[in-house]
């Protein structure tokens, strides 16, 4: 099925949407983007795209640090993604990429006195981290620090460290990296954040941390506390405590909920998918297919009438 773009204030079909090759961002890494998750619910026949108002606000504040002007409204945003996704007509998982970016045609480093500009575009998207426990290495790629490239943002510059971290992990024969900081403590994977379970307690990485604040992270922390009444303790965690952990799991838009079982060719817990994963997972799983109804604020239908 052909999918749709929007691009250059227009909806157009995704094969037409090109940038010139002299594109500010396409040299410099000076855009911003999002990776937002459409959940294909079979009995509804309907698409739930999954917390896209925080995605947006996210994106804003990222074109807030890079300069980048655009004219749309958080709202004017969902509102166009959810005409995008309603013209691409998928009855499947999807995957909605929105890109802000210096769309100047013009050389030089720098962020000031260029042009800005807006796409979106729509992908059928099923699993990233493609296996049911995801086998990890500590990468020898450090997190940079917030005053080297703010981590906070998704600035598309940033991820060429994010490549070199899950390239490594990839040709040594691992699913995903997990990063550390430039002071040595566990940051997250190269797409995903990333929670331990330690005597029954949720542990995961403080924002200041040099992690992206991930909207599944903060929908996990709030699932376990509300369905499971498990609190989440946000704490620096030092290496070897991933050794020793009872569960792991990474967290992310792509990767949903995945478990680690192995961090450094070290098995985490029984080896089996924790008990305490298995119930977020389940909970998430219904949450972002808008099977729960206590969560349906976060789920924004795509058809107007069930496909
Ligand atoms: C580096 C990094 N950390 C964490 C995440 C998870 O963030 P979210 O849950 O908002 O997708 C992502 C994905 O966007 C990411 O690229």
């Amino acid at each position: 099925m052909p999918s749709y773009a929007y691009f250059h204030k227009q909806f157009v079909p995704l094969s037409e949407a090109k940038i010139g090759i002299m594109t500010h961002s396409l040299h410099y890494g000076t855009a911003v983007f999002e990776g937002i998750r459409g959940n294909w619910n079979p009995d509804q026949k309907q698409i739930y795209l999954f917390r896209l108002k925080e995605h947006y606000e996210r994106l804003r504040n990222g074109c807030h640090v890079l300069k980048i002007d655009l004219p749309h409204s958080i709202d004017e945003f969902c509102q166009i993604t959810v005409e995008l996704a309603e013209r691409c007509g998928f009855h499947e998982d999807i995957y909605v990429r929105p890109v802000a970016y210096k769309s100047s045609e013009s050389l030089g480093v720098r962020l000031h006195d260029l042009d800005s500009d807006f796409f979106v575009f729509i992908i059928p998207w099923g699993p990233y981290l493609d296996v049911d426990k995801a086998r990890c290495s500590i990468s020898s790629w450090r997190r940079p620090d917030d005053n080297v490239i703010p981590p906070q943002i998704k600035v598309s510059g940033i991820y060429i460290n994010n490549a070199f971290a899950k390239t490594e992990a990839v040709e040594n024969g691992f699913d995903e990296a997990i990063m550390l900081s430039s002071d040595g403590y566990v940051c997250e994977g190269s797409g995903e954040n990333i929670f331990l379970v330690i005597d029954g307690k949720l542990v995961t990485p403080p924002c200041y941390n040099s992690i992206l604040p991930g909207i599944t992270r903060d929908t996990v922390i709030k699932l376990a506390q509300n369905e499971l009444g498990l609190a989440t303790i946000e704490r620096q965690i030092d290496r070897s405590e991933l050794y020793t952990a009872d569960e792991c799991f990474f967290t992310g838009t792509a990767a949903n909920i995945t478990p680690i079982a192995e961090v450094d060719h070290r098995k985490i817990g029984n080896n089996e998918i924790g008990e305490i994963t298995k119930r977020l997972q389940k909970i998430y799983f219904d949450v972002i297919r808008g099977n729960h109804p206590k969560y349906l604020d976060w789920c924004t239908p795509v058809y107007k009438k069930a496909k």
